[in-house]
């Protein structure tokens, strides 16, 4: 690792220069943040769990036309991915109630959206990533309204999909959030779905439990975290079953 030149490092991943112009490498870590970093741990096998979990989503959207900066996985903790410009927004899409929308409008946890909701915050640690509307977005240029346009239609369809993703597996998709970059080539300028999919940034729970199997799990310290997504993974058939459990993996070093 040391011989890649390090071009960014965020709360659970790191960025890496790729091997060809263009390309970057997003090495995903353990470490897991919650309340804007003021609650850490670090949990094994989280990292190679969402590099795969990601992988696996990436994939699945790029299949149905929805374009991703993932272009293939290169380890256990490693993928390769197309360099973008991140625009400054965390993308969220809520189904069913739950954290700070349930907070904000004192909607309890689990009640069923009208619709399906988008929200947009601005990537900021120091403001705590407020929640943001069009008009600020626009007002301020974080995205252009062609980008605003993309971005909403490709959410709802990300969100479609994922939904029935899910649901063949016995899980709620509740809410979840997103990242869009812009990818120069030349001088085509396209829009597409960037950082990572993963029980950190998807709420999941199982449909006939509501058993939840995400980051709300160390949020609210709930216990079982890798084990959770270990459970998403196996339901989605990233991991084989072996004997009693998923896959023998050595999450520290990621060889299988
Ligand atoms: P929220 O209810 O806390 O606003 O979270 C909405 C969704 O966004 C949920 O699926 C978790 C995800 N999320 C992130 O991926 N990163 C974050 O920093 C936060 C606050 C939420």
């Amino acid at each position: 690792m040391s011989r890649k030149r390090m071009i960014y490092e965020g709360k659970a991943k790191i960025l890496y220069e790729g091997p060809e112009p263009g390309t970057l490498i997003q090495y995903f870590k353990d470490d897991a943040t919650a309340f804007n970093a003021e609650k850490r741990a670090v949990l094994d096998g989280k990292g190679v769990l969402n590099n795969r979990i990601s992988e696996f989503m990436m994939t699945r959207l790029a299949g149905v036309g929805i374009p991703n900066h993932f272009i293939k996985r290169l380890n256990m903790r490693e993928q390769l991915i197309r360099k973008v410009e991140i625009i400054p927004l965390e993308v969220i899409v809520r189904n069913t109630a739950a954290g700070s929308l349930s907070k904000r409008l004192g909607i309890e946890e689990g009640t069923a959206l009208p619709r399906a909701l988008v929200e947009f915050s601005l990537k900021n640690d120091e403001l705590g990533d407020p929640l943001v509307s069009e008009e600020h977005i626009a007002a301020f240029n974080w995205a252009s309204p062609q980008e605003m346009d993309e971005i909403i239609s490709t959410a709802l369809r990300v969100n479609d999909f994922m939904s029935g993703l899910f649901a063949a597996v016995n899980i709620k998709l509740v809410d979840f959030k997103i990242e869009f970059g812009r990818h120069f080539e030349g001088d085509l300028q396209r829009t597409i779905l960037a950082d990572e999919i993963s029980p950190d940034s998807c709420r999941l729970w199982d449909f006939d439990t509501q058993e939840k199997l995400d980051k709300d799990r160390f949020r609210r310290d709930l216990g079982g975290v890798t084990e959770a997504y270990t459970e998403v993974a196996r339901r989605l058939g990233i991991l084989k079953e072996s004997g009693q459990g998923a896959d023998i993996v050595d999450f520290s070093t990621g060889v299988k």
